[in-house]
């Protein structure tokens, strides 16, 4: 027979889910039963039998229990072990990731192409660096314009001659020509992007600025055409905020007739105007650059500048801090 005590202290000596098992499969599988009780029993008397048989059954209960007990202690010891492993201590401060977002200048120019795409516009880039034709010739300003000077204009300086005819573009006007001939008649694109000038820079001039070409091109194309589509633009690209502008004549050499618009910008109580686009109905003398009759085709185009239409929506009383990398500065947006 079985000694109770061995088997209890067997189970008293559980510690893992493993252990539990081999016991289970020693003493209280039923196959270990029958057997004991067959090894046993076969000398017996039948009264013997009786009484081997209640106290097999009262030793088998009394394991039994020890090992539920056992089993259930083991099963809560596993919770606590995970549950320290997975503690979550909510009285730590999170650490936060930084994200990066985009410049607002950045947000301006998607929002533009949103509102140009929206209207069945091509968006186009062109080239940072162009020809020298490019930038001044295809849109009418001859080389002895002031504007070619160097003190508006990033020159490229290279060994290789080939790379002189190169700048850096001075305005997206340099794409107007070649962006024409690329798409064919009728057509309206814009070129929102960034152009370079040699400037001194101060509050409201960067060396490197956002301007949004707008050029289309049609027959019969008039001043109503374009007073029209422009309103809609403008609408859309300043979303309602009531910025007051004033319409004036100004002279560019790739319109005819032309104008300016300024916008009021005030700023610690001082008003100020700024222009921050030049328009009107594109020069023959540039529809013929692209291959166009100007008695046959027309067309009408603006230059807006994107970073003064930034600084004057958000407030921003210098134009250099879009640009520079402060980021108690470009956080704040
Ligand atoms: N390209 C001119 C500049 O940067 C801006 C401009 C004026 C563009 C009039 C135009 C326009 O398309 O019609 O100063």
């Amino acid at each position: 027979m079985i000694d109770l005590n061995i088997v209890l202290q067997e189970v008293d000596n559980i510690a893992t889910s493993e252990q539990l098992s081999d016991f289970f499969e020693k003493y209280l599988s039923k196959r270990w039963m029958i057997a004991e009780l067959y090894k046993e029993m076969k000398a017996m008397s039948p009264d013997e039998k009786k009484t081997f048989g209640q106290e097999i059954q009262r030793l088998s209960q009394t394991v039994q229990e020890a090992f539920s007990k056992k089993q259930e202690d083991i099963k809560k010891q596993q919770w606590d072990k995970q549950l320290m492993h997975d503690l979550v201590d909510v009285s730590i401060l999170p650490t936060s990731t930084p994200q990066g977002y985009s410049n607002l200048l950045v947000r301006a120019r998607r929002h533009v192409e949103d509102v140009f795409h929206a209207m069945g516009y091509a968006i186009e880039c062109g080239h940072h660096m162009v020809t020298v034709e490019e930038n001044f010739e295809s849109v009418n300003i001859p080389a002895t314009h002031p504007a070619t000077e160097m003190h508006d204009t990033l020159y490229i300086d290279h060994h290789d001659t080939q790379w002189r005819n190169y700048l850096m573009r001075t305005h997206t006007s340099a794409h107007q020509v070649a962006l024409i001939k690329k798409h064919g008649t009728p057509c309206k694109f814009v070129v929102p992007w960034k152009v370079y000038r040699n400037e001194k820079m101060d509050a409201s001039h960067d060396c490197v600025f956002w301007q949004v070409e707008w050029v289309v091109i049609d027959r019969g194309l008039s001043i109503a055409h374009f007073k029209a589509e422009m309103d809609n633009i403008l609408e859309a690209i300043l979303e309602n905020e009531s910025i007051e502008s004033r319409l004036r004549p100004w002279y560019f050499p790739f319109v005819e007739p032309w104008f300016e618009i300024d916008a009021k910008y005030t700023f610690k109580n001082k008003d100020k105007w700024l222009e921050i686009l030049g328009a009107w109905m594109i020069h023959p003398a540039v529809l013929k650059q692209a291959w166009l009759d100007p008695h046959e085709r027309s067309g009408f185009a603006f230059g807006l500048w994107l970073t003064r239409l930034v600084a004057i929506k958000y407030w921003i009383d210098d134009v250099r801090l879009l640009t520079n990398a402060d980021l108690r500065f470009l956080q704040s947006f």
